[in-house]
């Protein structure tokens, strides 16, 4: 099977004498899968229950006839102006309890009853008309979810879920520490979603309504997918993820629902810190499918966030699209094919820019499709071999993003990209886990600020570490239970047996302070007790800042504050987990085939031989400017 190529397609935007052209340009790029209809519903169902397919009947014709598949789109993530007008309380609800109106997207409240019928009856109407067409490769449900709503909807459907979670109020009561500030609960009624508060909201709330949000939009999903199942046993269902700062669900759990693991990611860049972005994506996908094939399902020809937005530099598209494919992506996808002319996103690039095709960003594209025609889709089997996992958890995340905290300062995504990063540049094959599990196979596990652990993961981590392992745990990580409650007896209350170390105080730092041999440490600084292990670093005052604590057969690692890059390096390499990566080229071994890409400007050393996949010429040992090679060894 090939490698999909393309984007989101939007033919609905344009004329119709453009959509002739778009098959055309297609082809020519070697575009094989277009995503369409994901904003669509306003012009599917322009009223309700009244339907116009026929201009999706035609625009799949036009498809099928070029030899382009298709990931339909179930369209519930902008519903149309009619529905919002005539069901205001689907409407989301902001946590200032401001009702948001019409006239962006995702605007919704996924336990709003009129928007969960409605979306099933879009998703029947479309399952039912085109369930048999020979463009259909895939259903694309919904887009991003991530809308959280604070409105009497989600508040009853919040209720259902912590009964169900809890069984009864005392338990609810007990988790939720409701003694502090008079909040104990004497019924269901009085419990809301966290809505704006005088002052700190109770952090197990607010947990619990983040995770109650992640399976509130997973329960939509499956509604959809179920039935598209119904209706095409053979078809898979899929709904791409959002990344970023953006923690809206719990992938690990979403990921178990999916056919097929699908992301968007758009590195904020450019240069070296996109393609660290890109490959800490594109690992997290494949952790995310259990180390089998995904896909990519958005990104874009520029750098589409931040003040300053602009296209990505000469070959960057390429480069990118390839960190992916090398780690398990099944295809290449934009967002989107045509750039707007109109609409809120008329400055995001697309495949075809403002330009149109005679353009930079139209040969790259084209040349990408080409490049891809060559290359192997994955294997649907383990596929990348990683010697080091990083622990992720979205759970942690939220927790770590609660009211209150010693420092707001502390930023779980930034500890956690710091790690995956440097060992990028090291050239260590990594991959992600939940803390719970299985992890005997790795040479170590990283451990970056999981500031929230359950016993069972404590007692994961020890049990790996006893068996031989080598972890390295950074500051904030193993401090409260599930429910956000700190493990007394000293910080990290999880871990301090592992690490062999007692934390009396936390230290948030004003001013950077020296480290010898692991260099500047800023942010926070903690009073720390060996007990069992020994420093490897200390603070100014004495105080031991990185340990280390041999148990079983592994060893156990500390890292107290917050090192640079190059002083985290350091305690990897200490820990016995030195890469040998030339710097700024990036080698990845998926089954029998090896990637390797160079993302900076001079020509570099690969540690590959072999015939180049895409231009057929062999590789010396050596790797041009920005160039990539795919061989098979
Ligand atoms: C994605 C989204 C697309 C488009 C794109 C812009 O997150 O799914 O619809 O908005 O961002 O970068």
């Amino acid at each position: 099977m090939p490698l999909w190529y393309g984007g989101d397609y939007n033919p609905e935007q344009w004329p119709e004498e453009v959509w002739a052209e778009d098959v055309a340009l297609m082809r020519r790029a070697g575009v094989n899968l277009v995503t369409v209809g994901v904003f669509s519903w306003s012009r599917l169902e322009p009223s309700e229950g009244r339907y116009t397919f026929g201009w999706l009947d035609r625009v799949l014709g036009l498809l099928a006839d070029g030899g382009i598949r298709v990931g339909l789109a179930v369209p519930t993530a902008s519903p149309p102006p009619w529905f919002s007008l005539a069901h205001p309380d689907a409407l989301t609800v902001t946590r200032d309890g401001v009702r948001l109106t019409h006239g962006s997207r995702d605007t919704y409240c996924v336990s709003a009853p009129a928007y969960r019928e409605a979306s099933l009856r879009i998703t029947r109407a479309l399952g039912e008309r085109y369930r048999d067409h020979p463009a259909l490769a895939m259903w694309h449900v919904h887009n991003e979810y991530g809308t959280p709503c604070h409105c009497d909807h989600a508040a009853a459907a919040f209720r259902a879920w912590l009964r169900e979670r809890y069984g009864g109020l005392d338990a609810l009561n007990d988790a939720w520490t409701t003694a502090f500030w008079s909040q104990h609960y004497s019924d269901w009624a009085q419990i809301t979603p966290p809505r704006a508060t005088q002052y700190l909201p109770n952090p197990a709330q607010a947990l619990d309504f983040r995770r109650f949000v992640s399976d509130e939009m997973l329960a939509h999903f499956r509604e959809q997918r179920d039935l598209l199942r119904e209706l095409t046993p053979e078809v898979p269902v899929t709904t791409n993820y959002v990344l970023a700062g953006w923690a809206s669900v719990d992938h690990w759990k979403w990921s178990t629902e999916v056919d097929l693991v699908a992301i968007d990611d758009y590195p904020s860049g450019p240069g070296m810190a996109a393609a660290e972005q890109t490959a800490f994506a594109a690992d997290l996908a494949r952790s995310w499918a259990g180390g089998r094939p995904w896909l990519l399902m958005e990104q874009a020809t520029g750098y589409v966030l931040g003040p300053r937005k602009g296209p990505k530099e000469p070959g960057e598209i390429a480069r990118h699209s390839m960190q992916h494919v090398a780690r398990g992506s099944t295809g290449v996808m934009f967002f989107q094919w045509r750039a707007s002319r109109g609409g809120a996103e008329q400055w995001h690039p697309g495949m075809v820019p403002h330009t149109g095709p005679d353009s930079r960003v139209f040969r790259e594209v084209s040349a990408l499709g080409e490049a891809l025609e060559r290359i192997p889709a994955p294997y649907d089997g383990p596929l990348v071999e990683a010697e080091a996992a990083i622990l992720w958890d979205e759970e942690a995340w939220w927790a770590a993003q609660g009211p209150g905290l010693p420092s707001s300062e502390i930023d779980y995504l930034a500890a956690v990209q710091q790690a995956h990063r440097v060992l990028w540049r090291q050239g260590v094959p990594t991959c992600f886990a939940h803390p719970s599990h299985d992890l005997p196979t790795y040479r170590a596990v990283l451990v970056p600020s999981l500031y929230l652990i359950s016993d069972e993961a404590a007692r994961n981590l020890a049990a790996y570490v006893e068996g031989g392992g080598t972890l390295v745990v950074s500051f904030f990580s193993g401090i409260t239970d599930e429910h956000t409650r700190i493990r007394l007896g000293g910080y990290p209350g999880a871990l301090r047996e592992i690490l062999g170390i007692t934390v009396e105080e936390f230290r948030p730092l004003g001013e950077p302070v020296e480290l010898p041999e692991f260099g500047r440490a800023t942010l926070w600084s903690e009073v720390v007790h060996l007990d069992g292990a020994e420093a490897v670093a200390r603070y100014p005052g004495g105080g031991p800042a990185v340990t280390c604590h041999r148990l079983g057969d592994g060893t156990a690692w500390y890292v107290s504050t917050r090192l640079d890059d190059p002083g985290y390096a350091q305690v990897l390499t200490r820990a016995g987990l030195a890469g040998s990566g030339v710097p700024g080229v990036e080698v990845v071994r998926r089954r029998d085939l090896v990637f390797a890409v160079n993302h900076t400007e001079d020509e570099r050393p690969v540690p590959v031989q072999g015939t180049d996949l895409i231009t057929g010429k062999p590789v010396g040992g050596r790797l041009g400017p920005g160039g990539y090679v795919v061989v098979r060894p």
